[in-house]
């Protein structure tokens, strides 16, 4: 049974001004005068933030990450961030194909996994999310959706480089409500023997996080379910305190 040492990682979305960097030092502080964490502890700011955030949390073991980055590396793209920009400001992650972004900017399975792919590329890790509709649930068809989400998303070239699933049911995303235990059990049970089929040894390997909703008052026991190497915090991460409390959680 190979033991996969888990992974918590904020998810700022778009919140966040220079000011927040003081909620940075209070978790730094947090995690360096506490006991020593027991989780690889990722924070993803805006990228506004992206280079402030990786200097500042070096000395406490806080990495940073982006949270979307382009396919291609350099060029005419207004607006956009390549995975080489992101990685060298000092990130070491970064998120793709969260459902914000396949919603509001209509991020296909194929984009995502041309994103993991442009960001294994520069040298980073993807954490690629995959996850339901409520729709999609009470329709039986929540397995369904996020195997072929996986399929899709996740490139070949996890079976050769480091990359990262989040499980996020979207009707648990910024709502307080969570799947069951149960379902969380069962979800990531089916996405664990996704990536055994596919990747072989290595996917018993790659860490499935779970996140929407994850809060101080559940995510002790959320995180102890089997196949849960992790969380992907949003609303909870933004507090030292909160994000601190579900860090010590593992
Ligand atoms: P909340 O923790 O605010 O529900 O957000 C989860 C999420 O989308 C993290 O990527």
């Amino acid at each position: 049974m190979t033991t996969i040492s888990p992974l918590i990682a904020g998810n700022w979305k778009m919140n966040g001004l220079t000011s927040s960097l003081e909620e940075l030092s209070a978790l730094a502080q947090l995690l360096t005068t506490g006991e020593a964490p027991r989780a690889v502890v990722v924070v993803c700011p805006p990228a506004t933030l992206l280079a402030a955030v990786a200097a500042q949390g070096a000395s406490s073991g806080i990495m940073a990450g982006g949270q979307n980055c382009h396919v291609e590396a350099a060029g005419a793209h207004t607006g956009e961030v390549s995975a080489g920009m992101l990685a060298d400001v000092g990130a070491q992650y970064v998120i793709v194909g969260h459902s914000e972004r396949r919603a509001d900017n209509h991020e296909t399975d194929d984009l995502v996994r041309a994103k993991a792919e442009a960001a294994i590329g520069a040298g980073l890790k993807p954490i690629i999310c995959v996850g339901e509709t409520e729709a999609e649930r009470d329709a039986g068809q929540a397995e369904s959706v996020v195997a072929a989400q996986l399929a899709s998303s996740v490139p070949d070239a996890a079976g050769q480089h480091e990359v990262i699933v989040a499980y996020e049911p979207i009707w648990a995303i910024g709502t307080g409500r969570t799947p069951s235990n149960d379902d969380i059990r069962q979800m990531h049970a089916n996405i664990r023997d996704r990536l055994v089929e596919r990747f072989g040894e290595k996917g018993a390997q790659i860490r499935i996080l779970y996140g929407g909703s994850l809060k101080p008052v559940n995510a002790r026991e959320i995180l102890a379910i089997e196949n849960v190497n992790g969380g992907l915090v949003g609303g909870a991460s933004l507090l030292a305190k909160d994000f601190y409390t579900i860090i010590s959680s593992v």
